[in-house]
């Protein structure tokens, strides 16, 4: 086994061109390659046979967990009977149908139709698309900047990735492009002046918004886009009050707020919707991940009855819709996201996540906040996050060379469970799938006090 992994790893190197990953080092073979083997539950197995606890579900997306045979028999079966035809000019197959209306039956209240994709990237570009058409049919030609967040993350295409608001998806790729703007994060831990409030930042937020708008002027801005809880860029939930406020300047300027639920749809907030937890009443929703489990790619941008009843007029005066993939609705993808949400609704996975989340959280609090180096351990649901500072009264972060995080997310590896270093801040983050037990969440926190041990003493 040990010859079949090394040369792997040498066919890795030498041809496989990853994702997210240090060119060069791994090319020279200082960073190992990690071939996944299996998985069942909470846990995968390397080809080496060594078992880890996934304690961040994939990249936060496996949320039924590893090995459900009822998934995978559902898309064979689909293979076996259609593998592929397309949702063009009004075609679907019975998969694509049943799960769009699966989707809108789970949906917060409003929401009209699904229009399929393959990736959270590609749904946004579907949003931002349907936006600017949006305004056009309303003869509103100027009313298009779109706003973002720092530390948002909407994906890595041009535009996608324009709205992401992390230095390390802009860099060096002239990203981001107009016209993508971006408001103030709602990062509490991280506030400028430490006096103010829950309520006062997030009133904060708002008002940085407000101005953001009146200055390029409500006429040009078409919409806002955030996800219910920060994720990618460090695991941040709101700030008290925030959506409230948030939504009250978005409704005063007539801009159009867009959910990304890739990570919060279909039950990791310990609610169906991210949007139901926060009290969000979005006009558009991104989703994607938990949809089929990543058993098969597959996103969508949920669609409001506001939103839909302009498009419909649009095609009226224009004709039919300029916008489609090849495999939009791929059969094989929507078997799998009806197999995957009937398992969600019969394990009572989305109570789960919320129980098994509390519990968690509560235990990463009891084993690590008070560390030295620990400045903030937060989470919602089942998303959780310690943030480790240099010096814990000022707030002041490690020298980003000592890689801080990433040193601890490589000594849990170590200890058998998989966190995840968030790409900006010394940030551990953990999104564990949904059908973890209270047993296995102790021992991910025992294993984590102890990599952080290791590494901060
Ligand atoms: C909130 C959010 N939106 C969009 C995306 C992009 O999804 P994808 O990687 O499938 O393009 C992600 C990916 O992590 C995400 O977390």
């Amino acid at each position: 086994m040990l010859d079949r992994s090394n040369e792997l790893s040498a066919w890795d190197r030498d041809h496989f061109f990853h994702p997210s990953t240090h060119m060069g080092s791994h090319a020279r073979g200082e960073s190992p390659t990690r071939v996944i083997a299996g998985g069942e539950g909470v846990r995968i197995r390397d080809i080496n046979g060594k078992e880890s606890i996934d304690a961040f579900a994939g990249l936060y997306c496996v949320n039924v967990g590893y090995g459900r045979t009822e998934i995978a028999e559902a898309i064979a079966e689909q293979a076996k009977t259609l593998a592929y035809y397309h949702a063009y000019v009004g075609h679907g197959s019975e998969a694509s149908i049943r799960l769009a209306k699966m989707i809108i039956d789970r949906a917060p209240e409003g929401m009209s139709r699904v229009y399929f994709g393959l990736s959270g990237s590609d749904a946004n570009e579907t949003n931002i698309k349907l936006i600017w058409y949006y305004n056009n049919v309303l003869g509103r030609p100027e009313k298009k900047k779109i706003i973002s967040r720092w530390r948002g993350y909407h994906g890595s295409g041009v535009m996608t990735g324009s709205l992401t608001g992390l230095d390390l998806f802009h860099n060096a790729f002239d990203l981001p492009r107009a016209p993508i703007l971006h408001t103030e994060a709602p990062y509490y831990y991280r506030r400028a002046d430490r006096s103010m409030s829950e309520e006062q930042f997030s009133q904060f937020c708002a008002d940085r918004l407000d101005e953001m708008i009146q200055a390029e002027g409500a006429d040009t801005v078409a919409a806002f886009i955030g996800e219910p809880i920060l994720g990618t860029g460090g695991i941040v939930p709101p700030p008290a009050g925030y959506w409230e406020k948030i939504q009250a300047v978005l409704k005063r300027h007539d801009v159009l707020l867009v959910a990304d639920e890739v990570v919060t749809g279909f039950g990791r907030m310990g609610t169906m919707f991210g949007s139901d937890h926060y009290g969000i009443r979005p006009d558009l929703i991104t989703i994607a991940k938990g949809l089929t489990s990543a058993y098969a790619p597959l996103s969508g941008t949920i669609v409001s009855d506001k939103v839909w009843q302009v498009l419909v007029k649009g095609s009226d005066q224009l004709g039919v819709l300029g916008h489609g993939w090849t495999y939009s609705a791929h059969p094989l993808c929507a078997a799998a996201g009806v197999a995957n949400l009937e398992l969600i609704d019969r394990l009572g996975l989305v109570e789960n996540a919320g129980e098994v989340g509390a519990h968690f959280r509560a235990g990463l609090a009891d084993a690590l906040a008070s560390h030295p180096h620990v400045g903030d351990v937060r989470g919602d649901g089942l998303l959780a996050a310690v943030e480790f500072v240099a010096d814990k009264d000022d707030r002041v972060s490690f020298d980003v060379s000592r890689k801080v995080g990433p040193q601890v997310a490589a000594a849990l590896g170590e200890r058998g469970v998989i966190g995840r270093a968030m790409p900006q801040g010394d940030i551990l983050g953990f999104a564990p799938p949904f059908c973890l037990t209270k047993e296995d969440a102790d021992i991910v926190v025992e294993r984590t006090a102890d990599a952080v041990k290791a590494v901060l003493g």
